[in-house]
């Protein structure tokens, strides 16, 4: 996948861009990662530190490097800051498969904007990357994922029990899957 690149490509929407994200972005990062309220369900607690967000660019380069995630930062573009991140993560180009996850920074929910750089990463999985599924797991009370997923076409697939232990606190997953036959490019 992406022979020879030393990073990700650039996908363009109408609002944002998905692009390769750099150490200097750590601190946009911290301020998405440290919400309580972004990470309620997400599979890691709140960031506390700078630091963390710096080791997290430094994380998604390396996994990139090996090919197993590719993750991008959500660049809004009238302001050019990073407002989140779309991620394809355990990429399985054997199976033609990868796991879909996003987050937004609080102040920007409610406005479109992970459905259109959702639909930007889709298109590059299904149609640049020719993957044949995309999948994504989703905490059962986490209504606004679970409509974004749906909103996308993602078809839920069952419950996996207990899946999750984050910070002491267990939670299930709803499971979802997409197709590249069932997709529809917008
Ligand atoms: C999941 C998450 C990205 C969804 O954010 P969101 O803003 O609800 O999603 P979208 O950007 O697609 O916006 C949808 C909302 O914008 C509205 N909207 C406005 N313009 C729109 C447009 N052009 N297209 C789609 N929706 C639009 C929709 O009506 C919807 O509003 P509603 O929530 O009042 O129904 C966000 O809640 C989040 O970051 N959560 C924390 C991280 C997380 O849980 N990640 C997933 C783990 S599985």
């Amino acid at each position: 996948m992406l022979e020879g690149a030393k990073q990700l490509p650039t996908l363009e929407g109408k609002r944002v861009s998905l692009r390769w994200l750099e150490a200097g972005d750590a601190a946009d990062l911290f301020a998405i990662f440290s919400d309580a309220k972004v990470t309620r369900y997400w599979s890691s607690p709140p960031m506390r530190e700078l630091a963390e967000a710096e080791r997290l660019v430094d994380e998604v380069h390396e996994l990139f490097a090996k090919r197993e995630l590719f993750q991008w930062g959500v660049e809004l573009r009238e302001s050019g800051r990073i407002v989140g991140h779309v991620t394809l993560a355990s990429l399985d180009s054997n199976n033609g498969r990868a796991e879909l996850g996003y987050s937004l920074a609080r102040a920007h929910w409610g406005a479109g904007l992970a459905t259109e750089a959702c639909r930007v990463a889709l298109a590059f999985a299904f149609e640049t990357l020719e993957l044949r599924r995309l999948e994504a797991d989703c905490d059962p009370r986490n209504a606004p994922s679970l409509a974004l997923l749906e909103r996308l076409g993602f078809v839920r697939e069952g419950l996996a029990r207990e899946r999750w232990q984050v910070a002491g606190e267990i939670q299930d997953s709803v499971m979802l899957g997409l197709l590249r036959r069932e997709y529809t490019p917008t």
